[in-house]
């Protein structure tokens, strides 16, 4: 398998937004749009991202397709890292891979996380990424419409 990342293209959002669809995906991402179907509203959101010179931004692409999407953004000053993969290409370790890439191509540190405390999956993805578990938080997620706790990780000082 070869993954390479590279930088976001106006074409990889169709792909993006068909990954938001999937319900499993939105269940376990949890702090997602309030309405994953809505598609103005998606490429509202991107157009900001793709404007945003504080946000790395990076499409996984394996085997010459789009995979997924790894990104980092500011959070009142931290900076962020986040992650989205094709349902179609779950549990080949593409999340895994594709963040070790981003983790030396970003090298920022401390950068944070946070995942949904039933998001095994990422939590996984994080731990062998190297981030460690400094707290827990809770708050809204419109994935699932009601509040839900939450992991919070960071990697470096
Ligand atoms: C979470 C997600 C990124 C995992 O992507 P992936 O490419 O399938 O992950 P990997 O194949 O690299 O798996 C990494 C580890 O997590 C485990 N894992 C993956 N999905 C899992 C699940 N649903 N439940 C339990 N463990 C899971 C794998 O077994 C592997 O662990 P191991 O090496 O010890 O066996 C993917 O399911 C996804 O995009 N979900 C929707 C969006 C999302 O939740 N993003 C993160 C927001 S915090």
């Amino acid at each position: 398998m070869e993954l390479i990342l590279r930088d976001v293209e106006p074409g990889d959002l169709t792909a993006f937004f068909e990954y938001q669809l999937d319900p499993a995906a939105n269940h376990m991402a949890a702090f997602t749009a309030k309405d994953p179907t809505d598609r103005e509203a998606f490429d509202a959101r991107w157009e900001r991202v793709l404007g945003d010179s504080r946000i790395t931004k990076q499409t996984i692409v394996v085997d010459g397709v789009v995979a997924g999407t790894v990104f980092c953004f500011p959070d009142f000053g931290d900076l962020e890292v986040s992650y989205w993969i094709d349902p179609a290409q779950w549990g080949k370790g593409i999340a895994t891979h594709a963040l070790q890439l981003f983790l030396a191509h970003v090298s920022t540190r401390p950068l944070y996380a946070r995942a949904a405390k039933d998001n095994h999956g990422s939590i996984r993805v994080l731990e062998k990424c190297g981030f460690v578990k400094p707290g827990e938080d809770s708050g809204f997620a419109d994935g699932r419409g009601e509040e839900i706790k939450e992991c919070l990780f960071k990697l470096g000082e």
